[in-house]
């Protein structure tokens, strides 16, 4: 493991223009379950009738079950050692951007400043009939939360059936196109169209950097460096790799 982690730090190194991109395994030390492992929030919730747009609009109140269940785990939740540490490369002038899927703001809160939100973000609500909108703060605690005309509020989150925010797709798909390392990291890589950018950047030439604790669809075909473990070990060798390598 050792050399993969000196290989893949010397990627970085070499690299002008390195992304980061991350998804629920990233966040599992922080006590949030992810999505599709055993014990996870789809083996519990089935996605079609909890996290689809129809299914939001259909019964908002059944939706806001499964709501109120993430946020009060996100409330809980404090950045582990693999958010500081990418939050440290970018300090560093080693990583120019972290794409995430995850809506729980942990990216910023370890510090990290260029956050690419592909999935939107669970602070801020949005009235689907009035477009009114309010900070999560202004409702907080209140299950179901209702806007000011009434009808029940949905966080600012993708839904499936909604687009991808466009700034945040277009610029993805961009700094995808011209980076030179790829980190992904906690993501099972299978969900549209996240999952282009990884063969975006390969295509573009990058080295990609794979970690996470089992295998996933990119590992043998995309993937140049697979580090197989827990996010916070990996991560952490990888910036104290990258260090060592700089002298400092
Ligand atoms: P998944 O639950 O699909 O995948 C999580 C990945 O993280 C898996 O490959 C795990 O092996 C890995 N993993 C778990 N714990 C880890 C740890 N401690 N260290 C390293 N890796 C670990 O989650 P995502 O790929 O993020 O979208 O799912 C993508 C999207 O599907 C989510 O953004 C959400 C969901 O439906 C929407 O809701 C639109």
């Amino acid at each position: 493991m050792d050399g993969l982690i000196e290989k893949a730090a010397q990627a970085v190194l070499g690299s002008k223009l390195t992304l980061a991109l991350t998804g629920a395994g990233i966040s599992v030390e922080s006590g949030i379950p992810d999505f599709r492992s055993k014990g996870g929030l789809w083996d519990r919730y089935d996605p079609e009738e909890y996290a689809s747009i129809y299914s939001f609009q259909k019964n908002p109140e059944k939706v806001w079950l499964m709501l109120r269940e993430m946020e009060e785990i996100v409330d809980k939740a404090r950045p582990n050692a693999a958010h500081i540490g990418l939050a440290e490369l970018e300090h560093m002038g080693l990583l120019r951007s972290v794409i995430t899927q995850n809506v729980d703001n942990l990216h910023q809160e370890a510090g990290s400043k260029d956050v690419i939100e592909y999935h939107g973000n669970s602070r801020s609500l949005t009235c689907l009939w009035c477009n009114r909108h309010y900070d999560y703060t202004e409702k907080k605690g209140e299950y179901p939360p209702y806007c000011a005309c009434g009808k029940i509020l949905k966080p600012d989150v993708v839904f499936f059936g909604e687009a991808i925010p466009i700034e945040a797709m277009t610029r993805s798909y961009q700094l995808a196109s011209i980076c030179q390392a790829l980190l992904i990291i906690g993501t099972s890589a299978v969900v549209s169209p996240f999952n282009v950018l990884p063969r975006q950047a390969k295509q573009a030439g990058a080295t990609i950097i794979e970690i996470n604790l089992e295998k996933t669809v990119l590992s043998d075909h995309i993937t140049d460096i697979l580090l197989q473990g827990k996010a916070t070990e990996m991560v952490s060798k990888l910036v104290s790799a990258a260090k060592k390598i700089k002298g400092l």
